[in-house]
């Protein structure tokens, strides 16, 4: 069959939503895009290696607080989406969208192993007339250089025999306001056909979609969009500890900045990066720019500011004890209140609420959290050693028997007013001003 032929076919597919949706890597990302194709009206098949998940969604247990039982329930019941580890049921689907993860290796480069590990799963049952999309947040070239390559080892080629597309996920865990389907979506393909369908197949299912001239325009949107909020977090955290030292409040600052109804656009400094975008993406686009010779000095200073606020945040709350309560870190209580990386979400991965810990025991102060999403710390890359640890009660009764309290993530779940007991209140997030507590025993870092 030509090119032609295969396209026309994938689209009157899509079109009459007969067109058999793949989702490879059933997480943050690929979950509520798989939901939201079963709720367009596709036929669903969610590809994990994780055996636990795919028991986990079958039996309509859903593992994401962002996604809820009732959804899932609701397009199993419909019979439009299954979860599967059966890889060779990828030559069933007529679409295949990727949505594994990109982390950096121990030294900090690009981990592009569950990348083609998928994209050679896809390979050994490639068929023509596919349309493979990656979604993975990735560096400029890598579907055009790195999946393709692996997916033509098929003997099939990209643009006649296949499709090929990259559309960057741009989901925001925790946003009730935003879900999959109302935020606009960026497309491209390798070449008009794979770009066409790719764009066919997303507008079936988002409401905006945007299309760019290549799959390195797109992969260079999102990380574009991930460099952006790391650089502005940096230029806030900065700017916190210079107020700081002038006795300016930045938080005062920004609600009235922001007030500007052009040319500013608020962020807020924090304890540190967290999640599995902002602290790790930048680093994919300077990894890349090596090859170009280009350096990329604004985005390295930002990464160095940013992975420095945890320790800024240890010193101000060291200072405190002493100033406050004559007492140093070693031997000292410490709770701290949140452990997710953000606001109303469960997810741990690089939470600096980790890198606190850490630091604050490394100085011999015994630490204990509270989260009311995280019940118990889940294995993590970089601190398996705290994996099995519980979340404590929050009481007015037990608040009492530390001697201070961090806040790191400010939860809407969490009763604040209950600080008012406690001894020291560290605040990094500014949590109890924003909520008209003014406690006697409060300090910002
Ligand atoms: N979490 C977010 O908020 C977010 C937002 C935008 C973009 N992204 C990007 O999306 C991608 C996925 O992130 P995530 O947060 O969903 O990750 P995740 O860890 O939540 O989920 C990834 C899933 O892929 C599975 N997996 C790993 N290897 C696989 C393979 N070979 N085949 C099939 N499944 C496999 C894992 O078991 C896991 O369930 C990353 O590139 C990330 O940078 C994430």
């Amino acid at each position: 069959m030509l090119a032609l032929n295969y396209c026309e076919r994938l689209n009157g597919l899509i079109t009459a939503r007969t067109a058999r949706v793949g989702v490879c890597g059933l997480g943050y990302v690929g979950l509520p895009l798989a939901a939201a194709a079963a709720r367009a009206r596709f036929d669903v098949l969610g590809f994990d290696i994780d055996e636990q998940k795919v028991e986990m969604l079958n039996s309509g247990r859903s593992y994401l607080g962002t996604l809820s039982s009732k959804l899932l329930d609701e397009v199993l019941a419909d019979g439009r989406f299954r979860a599967t580890g059966n890889f060779a049921r990828l030559t069933e689907c007529d679409v295949i969208v990727v949505c594994v993860p990109t982390p950096l290796t121990r030294q900090r480069e690009p981990d592009l192993s569950f990348v083609e590990a998928t994209a050679t799963a896809i390979a050994k049952r490639l068929r023509p007339g596919q349309l493979i999309i990656l979604e993975s947040t990735t560096y400029p070239g890598t579907t055009n250089e790195v999946v393709k390559p692996i997916l033509q080892r098929s003997g099939l080629t990209a643009g006649e025999d296949f499709f090929l597309g990259y559309s960057p996920e741009r989901e925001d865990p925790g946003n009730a306001e935003y879900g999959t389907a109302m935020i606009p979506k960026v497309v491209s393909g390798d070449g008009t056909a794979a770009r066409d369908l790719a764009a066919q197949f997303y507008g079936s299912i988002v409401e905006k979609v945007i299309i760019v001239s290549s799959n390195e325009t797109a992969e260079a949107v999102k990380i574009t969009e991930n460099v952006f909020r790391a650089v502005n977090i940096a230029l806030v955290n900065e700017l916190k500890l210079v107020y700081d030292a002038m006795g300016v409040d930045i938080w005062e600052v920004i609600e009235a900045a922001k007030t500007k109804p052009f040319g500013y656009m608020p962020f807020y400094p924090g304890p540190g990066l967290g999640g599995h975008c902002i602290p790790i993406d930048p680093f994919y686009l300077t990894w890349k720019s090596r090859e170009y010779g280009v350096p990329t000095r604004f985005i390295e200073l930002a990464g160095e500011i940013n992975a420095a606020m945890p320790h800024h945040v240890v010193s101000r709350l060291q200072d405190a004890l002493d100033r406050l309560r004559a007492k140093t870190l070693a031997g000292a209580r410490i709770l701290l209140l949140g452990l997710a990386y953000k606001k109303n979400v469960s997810d741990v991965r690089e939470s600096p609420a980790l890198k606190l810990m850490e630091l604050l025991e490394k100085k011999e102060a015994r630490v204990e959290f509270h989260d009311p999403h995280v019940r118990e710390i889940p294995p993590t890359r970089e601190y398996s050693n705290y994996a099995g640890r519980l979340s404590v009660c929050l009481g007015a009764d037990t608040i009492t028997d530390y001697d201070a309290v961090l806040i790191v993530t400010d939860h809407d779940a969490v009763d604040y007013s209950i600080l008012a007991n406690a001894t020291l209140v560290v605040d990094t997030r500014n949590a109890c001003i924003r909520r008209g507590l003014r406690f006697a025993n409060l300090v910002k870092a």
